[in-house]
């Protein structure tokens, strides 16, 4: 695992965005695996600028998205549409049938999760994959528990979960209880896997995922055996960690 150390968010946010540029332009038609959560925005702000300013194209760029609420419409303020047009598709020239997210308000909610798992792999599967990380290890929805052999399911959120999700709503009790995931096979096939993480309460977390033993008790542990991966991170997320290349 190539671990790369920022001295704080901006810097990580910086660094994220210069390795996903380099990937569209070195690969236009390129199949991203995207991310939402506070701590992608930084470098979504930053794909933006670099869109107005060098003008990177994003007319050939396919995304699947990591997950999606069970039950919130796609124009609802916290459904992770509605965050991934705000924060990142409105501003940039990519093409809205490019674009993928599960339908949490699908009639056959089973359904959709076969659905979604096939178009990834008609696609030809995902090249780089954009991971935040749960402060419980989870990547994607994939809460601790999740089999490792899991395809994209549908998954109960942990009260922990719900909890740090609920800066976003005006209460916990509107935080959804289930959402769809891709599952940890499905991210494990990504071709190549970029981890991003900010700030002291994601230490204990990065340690885990670099040092725990591989269990389904805490699923970033399986990125272990993944060979492609890069953790960009802060000095802060990184504390517990020694030796790593800047
Ligand atoms: P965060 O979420 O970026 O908002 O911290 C990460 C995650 O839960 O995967």
């Amino acid at each position: 695992m190539k671990i790369i150390e920022t001295n704080n968010y901006q810097e990580m946010s910086e660094k994220a965005a210069h390795f996903l540029i380099k990937k569209v332009q070195d690969n236009p038609a390129i199949i991203l695996g995207m991310a939402t959560g506070g701590t992608p925005e930084g470098m979504y702000r930053l794909l933006i600028d670099d869109h107005k300013n060098n003008h990177t194209s994003y007319q050939g760029v396919t995304t699947f998205n990591l997950d999606e609420y069970i039950g919130l419409p796609k124009d609802d303020a916290n459904s992770y549409y509605s965050y991934m047009w705000k924060t990142l598709f409105d501003h940039i020239d990519i093409n809205d049938e490019h674009v993928h997210l599960p339908n949490g308000l699908a009639t056959n909610i089973e359904e959709e999760c076969k659905n979604y798992e096939r178009l990834i792999k008609q696609y030809g599967g995902i090249d780089v994959q954009v991971l935040g990380i749960g402060e419980n290890g989870h990547i994607g929805f994939n809460e601790p528990g999740t089999a490792f052999d899991s395809h994209t399911h549908v998954i109960e959120l942990t009260d922990s979960t719900r909890e740090a999700n609920s800066r976003y709503f005006s209460n916990i009790y509107e935080v959804p209880k289930e959402a769809i995931t891709m599952g940890i096979h499905t991210i494990m096939q990504a071709k190549e896997i970029v981890l991003l993480a900010s700030g002291e309460r994601k230490a204990e977390a990065l340690n885990q995922l670099l040092h725990a033993e591989i269990s389904e008790a805490f699923p970033a542990s399986i990125l272990q055996k993944h060979s492609n991966v890069t953790i960009i991170a802060d000095r802060d997320a990184l504390k517990h960690i020694s030796h790593v290349t800047v």
